[in-house]
């Protein structure tokens, strides 16, 4: 960190659940695996670091951005590797739902966290998010970059054949609003969280030494 003071981190990361009744729910594949993996790097780095594991922490999507919009304000650099659902059951019922009542359970779309918070950005603040995808890599990850007010997106692809969960090595694409595009082939989760959190504190950092 050579001698500078230590950052915030915020890094939110675990699948989020929807639950539909007191026995069912809906969630995803998501391990975990790359936020503990960033939570440590960020930790050996000499940052402070709120981690928010989900759904232990935050179950539904709803929960993680009420805690969010509370907690972004205290950090510098935020880390958003949650795997949230999109969406969620229109109506969470109090008893079992009999089975054939299951076709016909409604869903409505889950507030998208990264959108909201952007409202809330300030400017020395420097967001890193995700883009999980299974065509036109590049395009799509460029569109999360831009459409969520990120800094940094790291696009990977997913397919029948590419199964990016656990603790697995993954090719994937960092990518800036400026234009800067670092493609990573077979790298581990270790080794692309510390590059992560060492492109967060240089994102952080440089925002802050500009002059507003
Ligand atoms: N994300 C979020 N809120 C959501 C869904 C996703 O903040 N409701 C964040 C994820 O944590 C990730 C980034 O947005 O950092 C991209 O997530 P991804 O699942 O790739 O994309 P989605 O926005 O869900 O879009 P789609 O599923 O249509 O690809």
């Amino acid at each position: 960190m050579s001698g500078q003071r230590p950052l915030k981190y915020l890094i939110v990361y675990g699948p989020t659940q929807e639950p539909f009744d007191p026995v069912r729910y809906l969630t995803n594949r998501s391990t975990g695996t790359m936020g503990r993996l960033l939570v440590q790097a960020a930790r050996r780095s000499g940052h402070r670091v709120t981690a928010i594991q989900c759904p232990d922490q935050a179950r539904t999507a709803r929960d993680l951005l009420r805690q969010l919009r509370s907690l972004i304000g205290r950090h510098d650099v935020f880390i958003m590797a949650a795997a949230v659902c999109d969406v969620r059951p229109a109506r969470v019922s109090g008893s079992k739902i009999k089975k054939e009542a299951l076709q016909t359970v409604r869903f409505v779309k889950n507030p998208d966290i990264l959108r909201e918070l952007r409202k809330r950005k300030t400017k020395n603040q420097a967001f890193v998010g995700f883009a999980l995808e299974s065509h036109a890599l590049d395009r799509n990850a460029h569109k999360k970059l831009i459409s969520k007010g990120l800094d940094l997106i790291v696009g990977q692809k997913v397919s029948q054949k590419i199964d990016p969960f656990g603790p697995v090595s993954m090719d994937v694409l960092l990518l800036t609003p400026d234009g800067e595009r670092k493609a990573y082939a077979r790298i581990t989760k270790t080794a692309l969280a510390r590059i992560l959190v060492s492109c967060g504190e240089f994102l952080a950092r440089q925002k802050a030494s500009k002059k507003a």
